[in-house]
């Protein structure tokens, strides 16, 4: 690990990238259940067995092996060193590398100078669409499409003059360029981004400005312009209408995803003010994750088109992982030709509320959606379903709602074939990974390895396992130390992915075992990971005190033990009668 690259910066980079995105732009990726799929870069094969796993950031090749995480794809791949490895991702995501913690200390606080420009930005916008006399026709534009005053000031709206350097002649450049509010032009100098168009801020959960949407106002193209992504603003993790709706009701009783600016504010007049709008991208987990923090029910709202209907179905499956107990995803088809502005402008609001009330479950959506074109009055469609649906639900955190996913699954299907909640928790199939079965090593899954591999993979972990209040000190068994050097990194980075995790091992011994332990893929039972973890830490210490126990006989038999040592023998045998 260089020094010289502050750790956090990579912890934060790692965080920013997602590796599906970062690999697919290399290799092309194929969906295929929970993971992605594609021909191995790394040695020549037929069919596909590199893996890139979206929750846990990493790559894995079940062929030759080959495996890690965002820095170490660009490592192997474009034969980079380590340094070369965090500009290029870095590059990647649109950030620059600071080169000393003092810098990057700095570096932050330079963000502080990126929300001061874009909020002035702000301001001028809304200055102009009231005094310049060109805002009139701005003005003109808003009444056309029915918005009201009130709205307009609620959400800042503005307007962006028709000139090339309204901004360019205010504000300093470098600034302007890093909000992603100046274009560059070669020879240094730059012209706005932004010009007659209306303006949207775009807010960030703490109600700082971090970019901006702008619609022309009449058909020209391109319709609308969304801020290029900088260092305070990235489309897959914000939400148009976020913040404006957490003014209102910070524990909204749900929330409304819709898929345009106009909708949210059309939305917001007639008084439905819990809604939102992605910015021009599909919904992603961390947005789904992100509302699930201030609400416990998420309705999508898609056109009731054929694009509507592919939408729908990628976002189901990007909410599955999110869908812990308590939380509750609907979905709502609008009438071909509408988008939630123009339905509620002409049904009003009682005519979307009933829209809202007849959304359609996650769930039944989900077994219509693959059933459809499946006859489940045969064995041969009830086990196509099983198969196609089996992996979503397995995505489904542990828990009720997905037991009950299995549990209808069964129900309608072979009755009961699915019944997974009867395995126990010792070492039998249920705790080993699935490479190591497929493999038929079961023996290299030792507990140990187990315990360590769930560590790896959910660090949090190290909360439920220091509950045990193990000594670990007195005890000795075979990868003990592994496990112990894993506990102190987490202990002392505390780190945020598994991803992150990994990145401190690089280059030490234990690189190799923690690239696979941490690649390991388990099968979670209703009763959730926690239980899983401890059932693992049960069994190793059973096996540490066999061990010990055994070792302890074969002595005694050969050499002799002294005082001490008989003693533990003694309260050992004793403690297994
Ligand atoms: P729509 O084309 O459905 O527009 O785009 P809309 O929201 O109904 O807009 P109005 O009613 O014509 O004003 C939906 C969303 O897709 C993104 C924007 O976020 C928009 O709100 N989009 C659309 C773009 O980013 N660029 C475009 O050129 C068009
Ligand atoms: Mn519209």
């Amino acid at each position: 690990m260089s020094g010289r690259i502050p750790r956090e910066f990579i912890d934060d980079l790692l965080v920013r990238v997602d590796i599906v995105d970062l690999i697919d732009s290399h290799v092309p990726l194929k969906k295929a259940g929970s993971s992605y799929v594609a021909r191995c870069p790394f040695h020549s094969e037929k069919s596909p067995s590199f893996s890139v796993n979206r929750k846990k950031q990493f790559y894995h090749c079940f062929g030759c092996g080959a495996g890690g995480n965002a820095i170490s794809f660009l490592m192997a791949f474009n034969h980079l060193d380590f340094v070369e490895a965090i500009e290029d991702l870095a590059g990647f995501v649109g950030i620059e590398v600071p080169r000393e913690a003092v810098e990057y200390r700095q570096q932050k606080q330079d963000y502080s100078a990126l929300y001061s420009i874009l909020e002035q930005a702000a301001v001028f916008y809304v200055e102009q669409l009231r005094n310049n006399p060109e805002g009139v026709a701005a003005v003109e534009y808003l009444k056309r499409r029915g918005l009201s005053g009130d709205i307009a000031r609620e959400f800042s709206l503005g307007y962006a003059p028709n000139e090339w350097d309204s901004l360019a002649s205010r504000f300093e450049h470098k600034l302007l360029v890093d909000a992603g509010l100046l274009i560059s032009k070669d020879d240094g100098g730059g012209y706005d981004r932004f010009r007659g168009r209306l303006m949207f801020p775009i807010r960030d959960k703490r109600k700082r400005i971090i970019g901006f949407g702008a619609r022309v106002l009449d058909d020209s193209l391109p319709k609308y312009l969304n801020s290029p992504e900088t260092s305070v603003f990235s489309k897959g993790r914000e939400l148009y209408g976020l913040s404006e709706l957490l003014e209102k009701d910070s524990k909204p009783k749900r929330i409304l995803i819709v898929e345009g600016y106009m909708d949210v504010l059309a939305l917001a007049q007639f008084g439905i003010f819990y809604s939102v709008a992605a910015l021009g991208t599909a919904t992603s987990k961390i947005h789904l994750d992100l509302l699930f923090r201030f609400t416990s029910e998420i309705i999508f709202c898609f056109d009731g088109d054929a694009a509507g209907k592919k939408a729908a179905w990628k976002a189901v499956q990007e909410a599955f992982p999110s869908l812990k107990d308590g939380r509750q995803v609907r979905i709502i088809f609008l009438p071909e030709g509408y988008d939630p502005d123009s339905l509620i402008r002409e049904q009003g609001i009682a005519g979307f509320e009933e829209q809202i009330e007849g959304a359609e479950a996650l769930s039944d959506y989900f077994f219509g959606y693959l059933s459809r074109d499946i006859n489940l009055d045969t064995v041969e469609g009830q086990s196509a379903l099983m198969s196609n649906a089996r992996p979503y639900i397995e995505k489904i955190p542990a828990g009720f709602f997905r037991e009950m996913m299995f549990g209808r699954l069964s129900g309608e299907g072979v009755g009961g074939a699915l019944d997974i909640s009867k395995k126990p928790a010792m070492l039998n199939e249920s705790l080993i990974p699935r490479q190591m079965i497929s493999k038929g090593k079961k023996s290299k899954a030792s507990p140990v390895r187990i315990v360590v591999a769930h560590l790896l993979q959910s660090p949090q972990l190290i909360d439920v396992f220091e509950q045990r209040e193990l000594d670990l000190s007195t005890m000795s068994f075979p990868g003990l130390d592994v496990l112990k050097d894993v506990l102190l990194a987490i202990e002392e980075i505390k780190p945020s992915s598994s991803a992150v995790l990994m990145e401190y091992f690089r280059g030490t011994a234990n690189e190799k075992v923690v690239n696979t332990l941490i690649n390991w893929d388990f099968f979670i039972l209703s009763k959730g990971v926690e239980a899983e973890f401890l059932g693992a830490v049960d069994l190793m210490l059973l096996q540490a005190e066999e061990s010990q126990l055994n070792e302890l006989l074969t002595r005694e038999r050969e050499s002799g033990l002294d005082q001490e040592e008989r003693k533990l023998l003694g309260k050992m045998l004793v403690k297994r009668i």
